[in-house]
């Protein structure tokens, strides 16, 4: 089930029946690759990636947790989990499971002692991820946390790909200190750099890709928030590991539990956050 892939890193590769596929790493429980039934990619990593542990890999589904962005109480943004390396639990042909019980040295010291557990699946034109949180400490205080699903989707052209579900939502933006603003606009355009944390977005939120004449579903459970980013020109040029290019053919969606957090969790309760994204035709 593991195999090792060119990088030298190890990977699981997973297959349904109905003919989807996907990659996910070890390192940070990182989905890689998600091919549709017709063997379309859907993920975007980017070509200058670098795959060196404990760097997080550019692209595909970084877990972020404990934490989103500076959302929490560890120095790494994002949190840590997408610069660890997860065991293998358990994997059959079309899915895997993955755990982090991460030393008191990943934990960067102050944050307390917890199991994560991700589970990979893949279907009939879909991609389900599960994250699960357990509170494994015997103390009195909670496990706080906020987290996300930090998906890179690949996108024909990103001047003709808009995203359904967001409009009238009120969002904080994370170019301009977290300032408050509405989206009045009917579907979400990306004509320069966006990067905006949605509060309380709906569950079921759509990218339609009119240039590869396709639409992915997404749906979300447990994530209150929805991320949109990306970086457009002079961030893409200021970043080693993506392309000058590469915002063309990108978009992060991301489920996220992120200003509509923490979530304080009882010793010896756990917490699960979904997402499923199913492609079809425009
Ligand atoms: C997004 C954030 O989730 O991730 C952005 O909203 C950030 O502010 C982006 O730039 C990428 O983050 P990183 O840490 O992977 O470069």
């Amino acid at each position: 089930m593991v195999a090792d892939d060119a990088t030298g890193l190890k990977k699981v590769q997973l297959r349904s029946s109905a003919g989807s596929s996907a990659e996910v790493f070890l390192h940070g429980a990182h989905v890689t690759s998600w091919k549709d039934n017709s063997g379309q990619e859907q993920i975007f990593v980017s070509k200058q990636a670098v795959f060196k542990p404990p760097k997080a890999i550019r692209g595909g589904v970084p877990v972020c947790f404990p934490q989103f962005g500076d959302m929490g109480p560890v120095k790494a943004q994002h949190g840590f989990a997408r610069n660890s390396e997860f065991t293998l639990v358990n994997a059959t042909t079309d899915s895997v499971k993955l755990s982090l019980n991460p030393t008191k040295e990943q934990r960067q010291g102050n944050f307390p002692d917890h199991a994560l557990f991700v589970k990979v699946t893949v279907g009939d034109n879909t991609l389900t991820e599960e994250l699960e949180v357990i509170n494994s400490t015997e103390a009195e205080s909670p496990l706080k946390f906020t987290a996300a699903l930090h998906t890179y989707f690949r996108i024909s052209d990103i001047s003709q790909t808009h995203v359904q579900g967001l409009s009238g939502l009120q969002y904080l933006d994370n170019m301009q200190n977290r300032q408050e603003g509405t989206d009045e606009a009917q579907v979400i355009s990306i004509a320069g750099e966006i990067d905006r944390i949605y509060v309380k977005a709906p569950d079921h939120l759509k990218i339609v890709d009119k240039k590869g004449s396709k639409v992915i579903s997404i749906h979300k459970t447990n994530f209150p928030d929805a991320v949109v980013w990306n970086p457009w020109v002079e961030k893409a040029k200021g970043m080693a590991d993506f392309g000058d290019e590469e915002y063309k053919e990108m978009i992060c969606v991301e489920a996220a539990l992120a200003t509509s957090g923490p979530v304080e969790l009882a010793a010896g309760k756990s917490w699960v956050g979904t997402q499923l994204f199913k492609t079809s035709k425009l």
